[in-house]
């Protein structure tokens, strides 16, 4: 059996002693996603693995998605996307980061009316410095907020959308079937997680356009101050990343960002599972 240990104060935790080559019994499986419910975050150090493993290690949580965009997703095995993100020339690394979209805050794939639930994310390949990968946690950022603030959002709504201009770097250009797949949604605000029953601030910077009723200032203020208060540094883990790291995530009640800065040259690469979420609630 492995054992848990907390990553930090904000949230995560590391796996030690779980192989993912060996198929979980259903004990283990069970207090494996106990901790994941607790942690929002689990980490399994290992080698990497091929897409076949990766995907078959992350069925044993949920149901694989495919992912959006065609040309990231792995030949063989479509399920399994593949994520690079080194620059090539010193012209691909703006002197400002925000305008890579890594480094903005978000939840993946909140554009679809039924995101991912989590994501499985494994390391292939790490530049030497720089590279983090963020998370805040926004189930405590919900638990934190007044009670007089909890009332005011509890009944709001968010559009999500493929692309947002409150977002400073645009999104990846969609093929035709991608963009006919991808129209305007609208989620929660306050989201109720399906197997915990805890609420969450259920937001993304790169995708969250506007509040449902409020006019764009005033929607642009709130989510402004929403998103000052979920990012505060109590809220967050850094994870810096060693080769095989298989990080699974909760996308229901985290936010991720990546720190883009890291050396030109150095490849940065990692493989992806998205596992089928439900409708936010
Ligand atoms: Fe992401």
């Amino acid at each position: 059996m492995y054992q848990i240990k907390p990553l930090g104060e904000a949230l995560g935790a590391e796996v030690i002693g779980l192989d993912p080559s060996r198929e979980l019994t259903e004990d283990e499986a069970n207090a494996l996603n106990e901790a994941f419910f607790d942690h929002l975050l689990l980490c399994i150090r290992c080698d990497p693995l091929s897409a076949e493993d990766f995907a078959e290690f992350g069925r044993q949580f949920g149901s694989p998605q495919l992912q959006l965009l065609r040309k990231r997703r792995h030949g063989d095995v479509p399920e399994v996307s593949v994520l690079e993100s080194t620059y090539n020339s010193t012209d691909d690394k703006p002197s400002d980061m925000q305008m890579m979209r890594l480094s903005g805050w978000h939840t993946d794939d909140s554009y679809f009316a039924k995101p991912a639930k989590a994501t499985m994310y494994q390391s292939l390949k790490i530049p030497d410095a720089g590279g983090q990968t963020r998370f805040c946690n926004m189930r405590q950022a919900y638990d934190d907020l007044s009670d007089e603030m909890k009332t005011r959002l509890d009944d709001l709504k968010t559009v999500h959308s493929y692309d947002t201009m409150r977002a400073p770097a645009r999104a990846a250009t969609r093929n035709a079937v991608e963009a006919e797949e991808t129209p305007d949604v609208v989620h929660p605000l306050i989201r109720t997680h399906e197997d915990t029953g805890r609420k969450a601030i259920y937001l993304n910077s790169n995708r969250t356009d506007q509040i449902v009723d409020l006019d764009r200032a005033e929607s642009d203020a709130l989510l402004d101050e929403l998103f000052a208060h979920v990012t505060q540094p109590k809220y967050q883990y850094h994870h810096e990343w060693r080769v095989g790291d298989v990080l699974l995530w909760d996308n229901r009640c985290l936010m991720h960002s990546v720190n883009m800065d890291f050396p030109v040259g150095q490849p940065r690469l990692h493989q992806r599972l998205l596992l089928e979420g439900a409708t936010p609630v």
